[in-house]
């Protein structure tokens, strides 16, 4: 029995938070659901989207699946999911980009993890007009961050044997903070060098590194960058794979691990059966493999690409006519 917290979130969010628990149950694993709120919805009731009962869950049960949240104009937050990411310092967004689904990816060799670096960069948020004609946005890298994200790619090659680690970057231009990350990334590779000769290293240049994940994607592995090139990068990965209904994410610390998908509440579809519940699910997925579930995970994976491949039950942004329900039961019926 494993503790988890759950944050259902709000817009899509409730339908596929459901989806997932369903499915999770069917495959057997037994999970104690922390339950807690968060989002637009228990505004009224809180005075704020996100009640420190939120935090004091993840805290006790250090793993969370989390669905999207809105973040509510005027409460306050610029984004109640970067105030959660920054809270519990998970520093590491981390995006596995595999195939699925054959018919949904641009390029079947496509398998790789996006590190991105969740706390500092150009999304620190200061910035200010100078005079009335221009702006400034100050981008911040320091030596504690870049090591730490660098760390944890490496670590997490280790960990699920993976091969190589590209450091993707713009120092031919920003010398002095992209510069200093790529000289942090060199430095624990060299470190990791002594102790895991077999993990390759190099590194690129952020458009570059765009063009090769379309172009070449078997020569890519383990991929660690900067804040906004992560933000870029990991949807360019996202588009290559199949779409948002497919990407899931993680968001590590280290001690806490909070598990979501990619994208957002869906305003649009909310409350209508219409999502793809198989971009939280595959997060759960990643979640459960972290709670050392390798069997439940593998055949959850296994019985979400058999249904996507034979293409009867799809969902809308899949482009079929599928409910979040048919899916799920699909899903459940290839367990
Ligand atoms: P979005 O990802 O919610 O939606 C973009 C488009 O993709 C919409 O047409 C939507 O219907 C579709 N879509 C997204 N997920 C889908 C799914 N599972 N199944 C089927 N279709 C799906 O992005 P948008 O519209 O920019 O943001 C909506 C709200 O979500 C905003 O308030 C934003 O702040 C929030 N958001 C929250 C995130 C999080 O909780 N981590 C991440 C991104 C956005
Ligand atoms: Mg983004």
């Amino acid at each position: 029995m494993h503790n988890v917290t759950m944050i259902a979130g709000d817009g899509i969010g409730p339908e596929i938070s459901n989806a997932v628990a369903e499915i999770i149950a069917a495959a057997g694993v037994e999970i104690n659901w922390d339950r807690v709120e968060a989002g637009a919805g228990v505004m009224d009731k809180y005075g704020t989207p996100l009640p420190e009962q939120v935090f004091e869950s993840i805290r006790k049960n250090k793993v969370a699946l989390k669905g999207p949240i809105t973040t509510p104009v005027g409460s306050g937050f610029r984004s109640v999911n970067v105030a959660i990411r920054k809270e519990l310092d998970l520093y590491a967004n981390v995006r596995p980009l595999k195939v699925h689904a054959k018919a949904f990816a641009q390029n079947q060799a496509i398998d790789m993890v996006v590190f991105r670096e969740n706390t500092e960069g150009l999304y620190v948020g200061i910035e200010h007009y100078v005079g009335d004609e221009a702006a400034e946005s100050i981008k911040i890298i320091t030596r504690k961050a870049s090591r730490r994200i660098v760390r944890s790619a490496f670590e997490y090659a280790i960990r699920e044997g993976r091969k190589k680690v590209t450091a993707v970057h713009k120092a031919n231009i920003l010398k002095f903070s992209d510069g200093l990350f790529l000289e942090e990334a060199r430095n624990i590779a060299a470190e990791y060098a002594q102790t895991h000769p077999e993990i390759e290293f190099d590194d690129k240049i952020v458009d570059n590194m765009c063009m090769q994940m379309v172009q070449y994607p078997e020569q890519y592995d383990v991929l660690v960058m900067p804040n906004l090139y992560g933000d870029i990068v990991s949807d360019l990965g996202a588009g290559l794979i199949g779409g948002l209904g497919l990407a899931p994410g993680m968001n590590l610390g280290d001690e806490i691990a909070v598990f979501e998908a990619v994208h957002g509440s869906a305003p649009d579809i909310a409350g209508q059966n219409k999502a793809n519940p198989v971009a939280l699910l595959f997060s759960a997925v990643l979640m459960l493999r972290h709670l050392k579930e390798k069997e439940a995970a593998d055949r959850i994976e296994k019985a979400v690409s058999d249904v996507l491949n034979e293409g009867k039950v799809l969902t809308v942004d899949l482009g079929g006519n599928a409910s979040t329900d048919q899916i799920t039961e699909a899903i459940i019926a290839n367990l």
